[in-house]
């Protein structure tokens, strides 16, 4: 199948919660070390930004801070209400957000890369914190991956025009954009991140399920089979180890300072 992709309407990605905790658990388990790298401390007020479910915002609370977790999925607020309802949700949009009273830390992990523009969630973060407050966060960094991505577009048969519903950047681009904002970087780091995949010989496609929308919304039953069956074989020799997937990940890991 040949498409014309120019004009393609990117179709928003949405979030199904059930899913997401039964089959993508290694989206939070992989972050725990993150919450070192906030050291969150008594009493301090936090924004876990993008919170999801909340497995992340209740680690943080565990801490003794006083967090609220901010994501824009009805659905992924409902759920995270219900597993934590002694903890704060609330629907917001990351580039828009805004806060009665300044932060001492906004935390983020696993969502900026689907956050456009991003020039605007800086802001918004950069708004939203205490002179001294941090930002601590990780997401997709450049190269996150792109062999699934390749092996999307042979299947789809579509040049690799660069576009993506990601925005996976790499230091050198994200760290002006901090400085831009008011931030000062302490900490930077670009790594991959090769992530096993839940759920054996379906976790590829139920990764690509759950989270290529971009790519898949307008395809029929037969035609996301056909895709999957080819990216799967197309993608056997490099990412298939023993009994499971190994997803392609990259790593963006940030800490900035507001001045
Ligand atoms: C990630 O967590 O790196 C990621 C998740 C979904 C799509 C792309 C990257």
């Amino acid at each position: 199948m040949t498409r014309d992709s120019s004009h393609r309407p990117a179709p928003a990605q949405t979030w199904n919660a059930a899913l997401y905790d039964r089959s993508h658990s290694f989206v939070y388990k992989a972050a725990a070390d993150m919450l070192e790298l906030l050291n969150p401390q008594p009493g301090e007020q936090i924004i876990d930004l993008g919170c999801g479910t909340g497995h992340l915002t209740a680690m943080i609370a565990d801490r003794g801070a006083r967090v609220l977790g901010l994501d824009q999925s009805a659905e992924m607020i409902a759920a995270a209400r219900k597993q934590f309802p002694k903890l704060a949700f609330e629907l917001a949009d990351a580039t828009s957000f805004t806060v009665p009273e300044p932060q001492d830390a906004i935390f983020s992990n696993a969502v900026l890369h689907w956050v456009h523009p991003p020039g605007a969630a800086v802001e918004a973060i950069s708004r939203a914190l205490r002179p001294g407050g941090r930002f601590v966060t990780e997401f997709g960094g450049k190269g996150c991956m792109a062999r699934t991505i390749a092996a999307l577009n042979t299947a789809l048969g579509e040049p690799d025009l660069g576009r993506r519903p990601w925005f996976f950047p790499s230091i050198a681009e994200y760290a002006p954009l901090l400085e831009e904002h008011g931030f000062e970087v302490r900490f930077a780091t670009l790594f991959d991140r090769p992530t096993p995949l839940e759920e054996g010989k379906h976790g590829l496609r139920n990764w690509l399920t759950m989270f290529g929308e971009y790519y898949l919304a307008r395809l029929d039953a037969a035609e996301r089979e056909r895709i999957f069956q080819e990216v799967e074989k197309g993608l056997h020799d490099e990412l298939w180890r023993e009994d499971r997937w190994v997803a392609d990940y990259r790593r963006i890991r940030l800490v900035a300072v507001k001045l």
